[in-house]
């Protein structure tokens, strides 16, 4: 894959609740990464250690330094090694003795990497901040498939009524809505859409919702749902790093602005039904590459989220697939 744009891209890794000073193992695009957490911040290296290629992430942290675990060469968080123990005393450490030090920050919930050098803006999302939301981190679920194709299945609308039948969708309320899809402040942005739901967020409470989908970038996407007879509103925030060709994870945040001293497990099992739901479905696309050229695979107006998807990633230059 030619990962130029995706490269700039951050990579959502971790739940940030989980990660501690325990060295970890991830990977974006293909790229072997170790994180970890010292006092006040969280770190990610190219997960190799110089000496002779060990994956850092084996190693432990002592004092604030990863401590490679084949012979245990000492890295700073800068990268610089620090203490070669099988250096005769009073040699000087050679300057390239270093590991490759990736950004690495905690933001809404998960830690997320960057491997490039040119960082894009980070997504966003507000609700994460508000007090008038709860928010919970859900997942990572494993899906072997290419981040393109989750993403889109994120933004289909007419697989609701049958994947997700009753629970998102009825079979006898099927037609989809006219509505808009614009570009502003840097993603796409949809008109409200109207849809019926028999099980709108997991209380069985049947109705219509307005659905606002955005596409925040290329592996990163939500919709809000309002519900039509209440105050209820509903998030859904998604975002998929490629780890290898056809191995990803999906991440995700659920907000609501109801039941917010309630536990989050309905809603957790809920989105855990869903994903299934779609995993196998999405697992069974063919090609695995997302086609960017639309005269391939068949459109209607009511795709006109995926189509405005694949224009975007074809435009960025983003190729659908990994190294
Ligand atoms: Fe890391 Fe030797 S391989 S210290
Ligand atoms: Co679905």
């Amino acid at each position: 894959m030619k990962k130029d744009y995706l490269l700039n891209e951050w990579h959502c890794v971790y739940l940030a609740s989980e990660l501690k000073e325990e060295p970890q193992q991830v990977f974006a695009l293909g790229e072997r990464v170790v994180i970890y957490r010292t006092k006040t911040e969280v770190h990610a290296f190219k997960d190799l250690c110089i000496h002779r290629g060990a994956a850092l992430s084996l190693g432990k942290v002592k004092n604030g330094l990863l401590v490679c675990p084949y012979h245990a060469w000492e890295y700073n968080t800068a990268g610089e090694c620090e203490k070669i123990p099988a250096l005769p005393c009073g040699k000087a450490i050679p300057s390239k003795a270093k590991a490759t030090v990736y950004r690495c920050i905690e933001h809404i919930g998960f830690i997320w990497v960057n491997i490039g050098e040119d960082p894009a803006p980070l997504v966003a999302f507000p609700e994460y901040d508000q007090d008038e939301y709860r928010t919970v981190a859900i997942g990572p679920y494993d899906v072997k498939a290419n981040a393109p194709r989750i993403v889109e299945n994120f933004l289909d609308i007419a697989h609701l009524m049958f994947v997700h039948e009753g629970m998102l969708g009825d079979a006898d309320h099927a037609e989809i809505p006219v509505f808009d899809i614009n570009f502003t402040d840097g993603r796409y942005i949809t008109s409200e859409i109207l849809l019926y739901q028999p099980n709108p967020d997991g209380r069985s409470s049947e109705g219509y919702s307005n659905y606002v989908y955005e596409i925040l970038s290329p592996m990163t996407a939500r919709f809000k749902k309002k519900a039509q007879d209440s105050n209820n509103e509903f998030s859904f925030f998604i975002t998929v790093v490629q780890e290898k060709e056809e191995q990803t994870k999906v991440f995700m945040l659920h907000s609501r602005n109801f039941e917010l001293d309630q536990p989050d497990e309905p809603y957790t099992r809920f989105t855990d039904i869903l994903l299934k739901q779609d995993i196998e479905i999405i697992e069974s696309q063919k090609p695995e590459l997302l086609p960017l050229d639309l005269q391939e695979e068949m459109h209607l107006k009511s795709d006109a989220i995926s189509i405005a998807y694949r224009r975007w990633l074809k435009k960025l230059g983003v190729e659908t697939g990994i190294i």
